[in-house]
């Protein structure tokens, strides 16, 4: 079977380093080996309290993001999730075959109910059927996330076996496929993974200064137990050598291991790959939002891709379930 690639962000505001680590960075790699599909999953962020005004820009700060780090149009198809109707069409038919009960079970939902009490509609319990529809529209079968990501996953897959045996066997069962750093901590508080809803202190933003990043490294969280293995540390380990600078980190390892590393030299190396790696980036990130009008038709030429593949689907689908 071929493998397709498929993968979202939602536009909720400033990516951050368990983004890249987790997600984005896999992507631009993937492109090389994979037919890759990724997208702004707009329809997702509705799910919860947003300014309409704000969206556009959103999306097009994300999309900037995207292209920055390095995916490419002529290499992988980049579009917005509204702009394919079928989508939501798919959901929909998917709506219908998706057990309750797994639902009830998310984490997300879960979490995401608590965090806005005011506002548990509809939309935000049934979203993992929006994004079993994402994935399924284009027949993706591997799908780079963050490990906070791997339940929803799951339940696509569920959900692409339930459509094959009840109606035909159309779908791929999709895999999660996950990065060395599937969840990266947050500074301030090493036992919660990495996410902007913390606040500031917890996440470096892709767009953090210089003067920004060393701050925030330089107070982070490092070992409150004693312990030589105490998650804060190995937290910023693992952040180095994610930079894909493993090579950096032997002697700190070494000197970790003898009981003489200061946490002030390995905050220092932290900081430093960071700002190294970052930078290309955020260059990148400048030149790009002058042109603004380039990423608005590289969105449009990827939805036109887009809706080519998931007309086919949707089709299929409709044929299938006997609504045609
Ligand atoms: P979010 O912004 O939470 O919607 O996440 C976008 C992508 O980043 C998803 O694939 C997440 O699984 C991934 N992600 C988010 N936070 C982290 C983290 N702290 N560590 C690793 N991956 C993450
Ligand atoms: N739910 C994902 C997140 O919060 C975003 C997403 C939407 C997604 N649709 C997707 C991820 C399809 C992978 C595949 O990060």
């Amino acid at each position: 079977m071929k493998n397709i690639i498929f993968s979202g962000m939602q536009p909720t505001g400033a990516l951050h380093l368990g983004n890249y680590l987790g997600a984005l960075k896999q992507w631009v790699e993937l492109q090389d080996k994979y037919p890759c599909i990724f997208c702004v999953v707009d329809y997702h962020a509705i799910t919860i309290p947003y300014q309409p005004k704000e969206m556009e820009k959103r999306i097009a700060e994300l999309a900037l993001d995207f292209l920055a780090a390095g995916l490419d149009p002529d290499k992988s198809i980049i579009f917005v999730q509204s702009q394919v109707p079928q989508c939501t069409e798919l959901a929909w038919i998917f709506n219908t075959i998706t057990p309750l009960g797994e639902l009830e079970r998310m984490t997300q939902f879960k979490e995401k109910s608590a965090q806005h009490k005011q506002n548990v509609n509809a939309g935000l319990f049934t979203y993992p059927v929006l994004q079993a529809a994402d994935i399924l529209l284009y027949k993706a079968n591997l799908v780079p996330v963050g490990e906070d990501q791997v339940q929803h996953i799951e339940l696509a897959r569920d959900i692409a076996r339930k459509f094959n045996s009840t109606f035909a066997k159309i779908f791929p069962e999709p895999k999660p496929l996950l990065t060395k750093t599937p969840r990266v901590m947050s500074l301030a508080d090493p036992s919660k993974k990495m996410s902007k809803s913390l606040g500031e202190k917890h996440y470096i933003a892709l767009t953090d200064s210089e003067a920004t990043i060393r701050a925030k490294v330089k107070s982070a969280v490092t070992d409150t137990s004693g312990g030589s293995k105490a998650p804060g540390v190995e937290n910023l380990f693992t952040i180095i050598e994610s930079l894909d600078q493993d090579g950096i980190t032997g002697e700190l390892r070494s000197q970790q291991k003898k009981g003489t590393l200061k946490y002030s030299d390995l905050k220092d190396t932290t900081a430093n790959v960071i700002i190294s790696h970052l930078r290309p980036f955020q260059t990148r990130r400048a030149e790009l939002a002058a042109d603004r009008s380039k990423v608005g038709e590289i969105l449009i030429e990827g939805a036109s891709k887009a809706r080519q593949i998931a007309a086919k689907t949707i089709a299929e689908v409709r044929d299938k379930i006997g609504v045609r």
